[in-house]
């Protein structure tokens, strides 16, 4: 048994802090998706789930992003556990050496971290087996014979390969195996990455005599290998690819990505090609905003990837009619995401990669921007010419097409689908009208599918109990009290108290309805009482889920439901007031007369149902009682906002 696979980390609570302290979460973020300011917040795509237009938000001051769309939030480190699948040690780890903060650890086993352990292992095995390979290809008689060679005549230079770090695993039955395990690499972990096989009880190399593709996730890191067979494969498979694993999720996985990430941005376009070799040459010809999709039908993950960067996409096929047929079926989903796709064939059977090399880039680039064509029109006029004069067969076609344009529906869009409907009646030779009836039919399907989806979503939120927080409207008002207090807390109310202390004592009489923010304020309150100066910063930094996602969901955006008095304040000089004291103040105002408000409610139904007049006597006064504290309160309000 390997002991290191038992080890873990144990990182010092100063380290933590130094961390914490340093992190700036739109670096952070930012290293992943992308930016924008918007106001005193950053914007951007979701990188949790499918989006066309950015919901997903970062706010700088507060550290923490929060998704409109899925909901999804929380801090730095969060983050990076969710979208890095992180553990919080590898999180912080990764901070560490992005700060240049030295980790003071110290080492304590744990068995039950050997699972956790599993990705990190499988990451630093891959290093080693990229430098072990690539080692072999550049220093070993046998590489440079059998596979530098190979690349040399498919005119890879070193300085490519390098980039790419291309490599070779050897002939011989278990090189690489034993190399690793001589490393102490554990054979479960040798398994699990597919670089190593299990025939007859014996480890052995399975991609013996290939040249190895690395293949990197957005942020560098080789997530799996693509092996292929030198020459022609004629029993073998051409490429053999890293079983699914940990860290190796084909589905979400663009070749090249990694290096073509700032060119995508620059050109404001990504080519996506077939093949790892098309990638490669393409970087080479000085072609670099390209990634490969390895050959397999396009996934919402990879489209996310790219829309990362930019919102144009344009497919390079190199297959037959029937392959990229197929292809254009699935493509549907890219028009959904707002991505403007446009397609071309590579002629004469080559592809971009022995294409690029036929005729240079420059022609190459000219040929791209000549030849390719927008998604619907590619997809019709090759509908149309696989239908030929069958009229059933071109029904068809014109069905899917309507299809495909409803697919354009967001109100951006709209011109677009006006156009594309007008083209589309000239390729196809029908009626307009006809068409626009048959674009709408599909469209309001969709809607109503839609809403379907949407109203079960909500339904079963609003039954979950797994910890996540649904806030109803009814909330707002105590949200916003727990905002202000985690806000402001601290700070002074007058020369004898603190805001803390006075919420706690107007607060006194009322209860928090919503009992996640009852436990959230009773939580600060138990710190504060004991001294402990609670913030929202610092009950983010603790461990328990629930709490950070509550303090997420108030700080953020706490008028998300109720109207906005704090922007109504920026407006308004309120003479001799602090903000903050005004902001408290009428938080607990709107607090309050939400709580009347349901007072009279009860009221009023009791005093329906009350069987004798002096029953009713009593309610009339409670009645009475309330709208003297409400007009109380309106008063108070009035004053202080108008002032
Ligand atoms: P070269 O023939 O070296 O130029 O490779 P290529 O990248 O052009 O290969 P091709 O166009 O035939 O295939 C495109 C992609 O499909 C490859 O890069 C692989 O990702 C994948 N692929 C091709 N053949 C196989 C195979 O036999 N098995 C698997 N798993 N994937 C393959
Ligand atoms: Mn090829």
């Amino acid at each position: 048994m390997l002991l290191w696979l038992f080890i873990h980390i144990v990182i010092t609570p100063q380290t933590i802090e130094q961390i914490t302290n340093r992190i700036d979460v739109i670096d952070v973020v930012g290293e992943f998706v992308k930016l924008k300011k918007r106001g005193a917040n950053y914007l951007g795509l979701c990188p949790f789930h499918n989006e066309k237009s950015p919901s997903f938000t970062v706010s700088p001051s507060k550290e923490i992003y929060k998704c409109f769309g899925c909901g999804k939030s929380g801090n730095t480190i969060t983050f990076l556990m969710e979208h890095e699948k992180y553990t919080y040690v590898e999180a912080l780890k990764w901070l560490a050496q992005r700060y240049n903060i030295e980790l003071q650890e110290t080492e304590v086993t744990d068995e039950t971290r050997t699972v956790q352990l599993a990705a990190e292992s499988l990451h630093a095995l891959n290093n080693f087996a990229q430098k072990f390979f690539s080692e072999q290809l550049l220093n070993t008689e046998e590489g440079q014979s059998n596979a530098l060679t190979y690349l040399e005549e498919r005119g890879y230079n070193l300085s490519t390969i390098e980039k790419f770090q291309v490599g070779y695993n050897p002939v011989q039955k278990n090189s690489f195996a034993t190399a690793a395990l001589q490393q102490q690499f554990s054979s479960e972990i040798l398994l699990k990455s597919g670089l190593v096989v299990n025939r007859n009880d014996e480890l052995v190399d399975n991609y013996r005599g290939r040249i190895i593709f690395p293949i990197h996730n957005t942020t560098g890191k080789i997530i799996g290998f693509g092996a292929r067979v030198i020459g022609n494969a004629d029993k073998a498979p051409k490429y053999i690819n890293t079983p699914e694993n940990e860290i190796y999720i084909k589905s979400k996985i663009l070749y090249g990505a990694y290096f073509a990430r700032h060119s995508i941005d620059k050109a404001n376009e990504c080519l996506l090609v077939e093949g790892y070799t098309d990638v490669i040459s393409l970087q080479q010809a000085g072609i670099e905003n390209v990634v490969a999709s390895g050959g397999t039908s396009l996934t919402a993950d990879q489209l996310r990837i790219v829309k990362k960067y930019t919102g144009n996409l344009t497919i390079i096929y190199d297959g037959d009619a029937a392959g990229i047929k197929a292809a254009l079926r699935g493509l549907d989903m890219a028009l959904e995401e707002g991505l403007n796709v446009k397609l071309l064939l590579i002629p004469d059977k080559e592809d971009p990669d022995s294409y690029v090399k036929k005729v240079g880039s420059v022609a190459f680039n000219k040929f791209i921007s000549q030849h390719k064509k927008d998604f619907i029109l590619f997809q019709s006029e090759i509908l149309l010419k696989e239908a030929g004069n069958d009229i059933s067969k071109k029904n068809d076609a014109v069905n899917i097409i309507a299809e495909t344009i409803s697919k354009l529906n967001r109100a951006e869009d709209f011109t677009k689908r006006q156009e594309y409907i007008h083209q589309c009646t000239t390729i196809l030779k029908i009626d307009e009208s006809g068409l626009i009836n048959l674009v709408n039919k599909f469209s309001n399907n969709h809607f109503v599918k839609e809403e379907k989806k949407n109203f079960v979503a909500e339904k079963q939120a609003e039954a979950s109990s797994d910890g996540k927080i649904i806030f109803y409207p009814d909330d707002a008002q105590e949200k916003n009290v727990m905002r202000v207090l985690l806000e402001y807390g601290l700070n002074k109310w007058d020369d004898e108290q603190t805001i803390a202390d006075y919420i706690f004592e107007a607060l006194e009489q009322f209860r928090f309805d919503n009992t996640e923010l009852e436990h959230l304020y009773e939580v600060y309150q138990k710190q504060y009482q004991q001294g402990l100066q609670p913030t929202a910063k610092s009950l983010l930094y603790q461990e328990n889920e629930k709490i950070k996602s509550l303090v997420v969901n108030v700080t953020m955006f706490p008028f998300e439901l109720s109207q906005r008095w704090d922007e109504k304040l920026e407006n308004i000089k309120v003479s001799n007031l602090d903000t903050s004291i005004a902001d408290v103040t009428m938080s607990l105002y709107y607090f309050k007369l939400r709580k009347l408000k349901k007072m009279f409610e009860q009221n009023q139904d009791d005093m329906q149902q009350s069987k004798n007049w002096n029953e009713t006597m009593r309610f009339m006064e409670i009645h009475k009682h309330l709208k003297g504290i409400e007009r109380e309160i309106t008063q108070q309000l009035g004053t202080v906002i108008i002032k």
